[in-house]
């Protein structure tokens, strides 16, 4: 299945090291566009103006796109519009909720589960908010396809537990956990879930009601958006109650010298002159992704990861991490090439026009507990992928092993 939508990414067309671009590190980032591009180049050259303050035209015309970008973000998660809150990226949100929510509801002895699959980012800001506050961080493991062990992961809920943080997808090995057992067992014990949905948003239809998730963090630029966005939503009484994690201008309704009355929701979590036209360009991508169709968009990528193990499996030497199986796994191949450092194989792809990640991923745990201390090569996909580029890769992969 080809989704027909090169056409409108002109990054697409340039040539790495001779060779057309095999753009493989949408994990990271993705491609924008043409719409997307255009629609940043049309607010700073039509409408430009800071929101939410004045009354000229300009200002008004802003708020109004501002504001709207929030309902299409919240269209596409399936939430209302006062509980999206925009943000710089997965990392902020995530932060934002173990600042303004975490440190005031933590005490000694609680507990926040996770997982060894995570992302620093969803890992760094619960031990640091732990220290603080006297809360224990614990650890479900993961098997040996890097998938966690859901029954560990029920087993450590319990009556203490506050807060259970995990990803609906790994950026290294692309699991995709039951997320929605996790969230079930977790309000078992009243406890909040936070889902790192960075990799998971952008790649299948996500649906906040549905999932009964409690807090859910994405970022902009790995779906088509522009980077410095990003975004939290919260359910709307947890996002009342949560704190501003950058209280100032914009995030109140008044202020004395004894006190301060908060502004109504989102924009109480939205302290500062926001990145409207990020925020803009990300309800643009929003719309395009809507209108290309999340399934569509989980099917092809299921089609181009399928196709890559099997040739990547066909190769001696080639180590593969992850689920063998493309409904419990996204558009991620990640492996090794025995013999090989990881950094030597993503630069002799590159050198064939390839970009693909290697390194930890900013995962060093789960790496440590898959075996990959030095690290792995990530290939990842998106929209624009198509089947041919993935049987390239494995070509130019295949030399490459033989070659070793
Ligand atoms: C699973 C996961 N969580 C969090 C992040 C952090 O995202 P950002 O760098 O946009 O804050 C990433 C980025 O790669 C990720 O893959």
């Amino acid at each position: 299945m080809d989704l027909g939508v090169r056409e409108d990414f002109p990054i697409l067309r340039i040539e790495v090291n001779g060779h057309p671009l095999i753009y493989f590190d949408n994990a990271a980032t993705t491609q924008r566009p043409i719409q997307v591009i255009n629609a940043i180049k049309e607010f700073y050259e039509t409408l430009n103006a800071n929101v939410h303050r004045g009354i000229h035209y300009l200002s008004r015309e802003a708020s109004e796109l501002y504001e709207g970008a929030h309902e299409t973000l919240a269209k596409f998660i399936n939430a209302d519009f006062e509980e999206v809150v925009f943000t710089s990226n997965t990392t902020e949100s995530i932060n934002m909720v173990a600042w303004g929510w975490a440190l005031h509801h933590l005490r000694r002895g609680d507990r926040i589960v996770t997982t060894v699959m995570e992302h620093h980012s969803n890992m760094l800001p619960w031990r640091t908010v732990a220290e603080l506050t006297g809360a224990e961080v614990v650890y479900a493991d993961v098997d040996d396809e890097g998938m966690p062990r859901m029954d560990e992961l029920e087993s450590l809920i319990d009556e203490k537990t506050k807060i259970v943080a995990m990803s609906g997808m790994s950026n290294v090995t692309g699991a995709i956990p039951d997320v929605e057992g996790a969230i079930r067992a977790a309000h078992q014990v009243d406890a909040v879930v936070v889902l790192d949905g960075a990799q998971m948003v952008p790649h299948m239809p996500v649906d906040v009601r549905k999932l009964d998730v409690d807090f859910l963090a994405f970022s902009g630029h790995k779906m088509l958006g522009p980077t410095g966005t990003g975004v939290l939503y919260g359910k709307r009484d947890l996002l009342e109650e949560m704190r501003p994690a950058r209280p100032g201008g914009g995030t109140i309704r008044d202020v004395t010298l004894e006190g301060v009355e908060w502004a109504e929701l989102p924009w109480k979590h939205e302290g500062g002159t926001p990145n409207i036209a990020g925020g803009i360009g990300l309800a643009e991508a929003a719309r395009y992704l809507m209108r290309v169709g999340m399934d569509r968009i989980r099917e092809h990528e299921k089609e181009l990861t399928r196709r890559g193990l099997e040739l990547l499996s066909e190769m001696e030497g080639v180590i593969v991490y992850g689920p063998k199986d493309v409904e419990r796994r996204g558009g991620i191949l990640t492996f090794n090439v025995e013999g090989m450092d990881p950094h030597m194989v993503g630069a002799l792809l590159d050198a064939q026009g390839i970009a693909v990640r290697t390194g930890l991923h900013c995962a060093h745990p789960l790496h440590r507990r898959l075996g990959a201390e030095d690290g792995t090569v990530r290939a990842s996909f998106y929209l624009y992928n198509t089947m041919e580029e993935v049987e390239r890769f494995a070509h130019v992969l295949r030399s490459i092993v033989e070659g070793r």
